[in-house]
C-alpha cells in the first residue's frame, strides 16, 4: 500500500503552514514544506548570481541543491540549511517569498524540484503544503485541502505574524504585497496556485486556529 498524503494548498499568509505542522505533529506524519524549498531555490540562485532567464544554469542549481531540514531539539520549528547553513531566518523573509515566486513560474525549475518533493512521501504519511501539492506533485493524494482567506485578513495574519517575531509592518503595504503574490501564483502557466478538483475547500476568514485543524483532521479519520 502507498504511504498516506495529505496535501494542504492555498494562497499567502492562508496559515497552511501552521495547520500542516500541527497536523503532521498529531497524526506522527512527515512534513513537507515546499515553499521552503522553492525559498531556498531562490537564495541559491540569488548567491550564485545566476541570471534567472538561464535556464540551463537554474536546472544545474536545482538538480545539485543542497538542502537539509533538521528539526530543532527544544521545539517542534524545523531548521533549512543551505550549502551547509542555517538560513531559516532569510528564508521566512518577504524578499525571499518574492524572489521565490517570480522564479517558481519557471516551468524547468518546478521540474527539476519535483522529485525533490515526491521524495518526501515515506511512511508512515505525509502532510505536503504549497500551492501545487494536490493539483501536480501528490496529484494522487487520499487527502486533499484547498485553504482560503479573504486578503485582508491573510494580511492581517501575517503582520501579527511580523509583530510576534519583533518586526515591524504596515498593513497597507502587506496587503498589496499578498495581492500581487497571489495573482503572480494563480496566474502563471505553469501549475498555477488553484484548488484541486477532488479538494475540500475550507474559507478559513472566520475561523480560528483551532476550528481549521478541527475540519482537516476530521478528514483524515473519515
Ligand atoms: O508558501 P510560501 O510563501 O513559502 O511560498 C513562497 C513562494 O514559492 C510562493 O509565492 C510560490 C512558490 N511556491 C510554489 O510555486 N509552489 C509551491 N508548492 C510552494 C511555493
Amino acid at each position: 500500500m502507498s504511504t498516506p498524503v495529505l496535501t494542504i494548498d492555498g494562497p499567502s499568509g492562508v496559515g497552511k503552514g501552521t495547520v500542516a505542522r500541527v497536523i503532521a505533529q498529531k497524526l506522527g506524519w512527515n512534513l513537507l514544506d515546499s515553499g521552503a524549498i522553492y525559498r531556498a531555490f531562490a537564495l541559491a540562485v540569488e548567491s550564485r548570481g545566476v541570471n534567472i532567464t538561464d535556464e540551463l544554469a537554474l536546472v544545474k542549481i536545482a538538480t545539485h541543491l543542497d538542502l537539509a531540514f533538521k528539526t530543532q531539539a527544544d521545539s517542534e520549528l524545523v531548521s533549512v540549511y543551505l550549502d551547509g547553513h542555517d538560513v531559516s531566518k532569510e528564508l521566512r523573509l518577504e524578499a525571499t517569498g518574492e524572489m521565490a515566486s517570480k522564479i517558481a513560474s519557471i516551468g524547468v525549475v518546478r521540474s527539476a524540484l519535483l522529485k525533490r518533493q515526491q521524495d518526501f512521501a515515506t511512511p508512515p504519511g505525509l502532510v505536503a503544503d504549497g500551492r501545487d501539492m494536490g493539483t501536480v506533485v501528490f496529484k494522487e493524494a487520499e487527502f486533499k485541502v484547498y485553504l482560503t482567506a479573504n486578503s485582508e485578513e491573510r494580511a492581517n495574519r501575517r503582520l501579527k505574524q511580523l509583530q510576534a517575531q519583533g518586526h515591524k509592518g504596515i498593513m497597507s503595504q502587506i496587503l498589496v504585497e499578498v495581492e500581487a503574490r497571489d495573482a503572480r501564483d494563480s496566474s502563471r502557466k505553469h501549475s498555477p496556485l488553484k484548488p484541486a478538483k477532488d479538494a475540500l475547500i475550507i474559507d478559513t476568514t472566520e475561523l480560528s486556529l483551532d476550528e481549521v485543524i478541527a475540519q482537516v483532521s476530521e478528514l483524515v479519520k473519515a
